[in-house]
């Protein structure tokens, strides 16, 4: 079964920061969002993936920009937070959607140091890296910043050994943020997505396939992949005053 998008209006005067914009679930974030009236900044390392996102946006009507940012580098975080706040006369929620997938299939004994430390860095470096120089652009009483972990995380494990501990960690750091920053009326989740069907995904499939990992699991996953709208509606739900009485972590197929 499939949702809904969100309601035309839903985010109207909100201005909406989605970080890895440039594809998958975060770039039908930027549609979703647009479409629910938010003003839209699309960050990603991918500066033309995020131009393009940006350009979808405004021809939905949307008023949108592009930055490009590698999550992993502060500077670059901080510069282009305070740039997109200037911009928009400040920012009301971060959607943090970046994320790689990598080692998929590979067993721990043969994990090389340098992916685990890469997985790492994008997806639980790079989160602590966003939230610490949004914190200061969100602290009117009002904002959201939701940090896009993994089942893997939390729930199943996952496939490779890097991206579940990463998003173990992510999961781990949300929670205390919302410890820290609730009482100054930040409010954070993790939102927590199965298998959905997007370029990670199809990457991640053909690593484990690579790596030998029985094509019939490979194919069951493969036939019941979830969609990146749904996701993305329930991004967009959670950056609106709406959903101000929901708290902690958020689960979607
Ligand atoms: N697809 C799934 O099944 C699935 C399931 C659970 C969680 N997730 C998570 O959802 C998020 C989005 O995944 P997706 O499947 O849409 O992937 P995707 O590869 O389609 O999109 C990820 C985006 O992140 C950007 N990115 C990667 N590294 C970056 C960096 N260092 N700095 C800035 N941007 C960077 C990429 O350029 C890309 O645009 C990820 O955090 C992923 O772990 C995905």
């Amino acid at each position: 079964m499939t949702g809904v998008a969100p309601a035309a209006g839903l985010l109207t005067g909100r201005r909406v920061v989605v970080i890895g914009g440039a594809s998958g679930i975060g770039l039908a974030t930027v549609r979703a969002a647009a479409a629910a009236g938010a003003a839209v900044a699309v960050l990603d390392a991918d500066a033309d993936g995020a131009a393009g996102a940006a350009a979808q946006a405004r021809a939905a009507g949307a008023s949108a920009c592009a930055h490009a940012v590698d999550v992993t580098r502060e500077t670059q975080v901080a510069d282009v937070l305070d740039a997109v706040a200037a911009d928009l006369g400040g920012i009301d929620a971060v959607l943090h959607v970046a994320g790689v997938m990598s080692g998929q299939g590979t067993d721990v004994t043969d994990l090389p140091l340098e992916l685990w430390q890469r997985v790492i860095e994008v997806n639980l470096t790079g989160p602590f890296l966003v939230a610490k120089h949004a914190v200061r652009h969100l602290a009117d009483g009002h904002g959201v910043l939701v940090l896009v972990g993994s089942k893997a995380g939390v729930l199943t494990g996952s496939g490779s050994v890097p991206y579940g501990a990463s998003k173990g960690g992510l999961h781990g750091l949300a929670l205390t943020l919302a410890r820290q920053l609730g009482p100054r009326g930040i409010r954070v989740h993790t939102l927590c997505p199965g298998d959905i069907d997007t370029p990670l995904m199809r990457r991640s499939l053909d690593e484990a396939r690579a790596n030998g990992t029985d094509g019939a699991q490979v194919a069951r996953i493969e036939a019941a992949l979830g969609r990146p709208e749904d996701v993305a509606s329930v991004l967009t739900l959670l950056a609106a005053p709406a959903s101000a009485g929901i708290a902690g972590t958020v689960y979607t197929g």
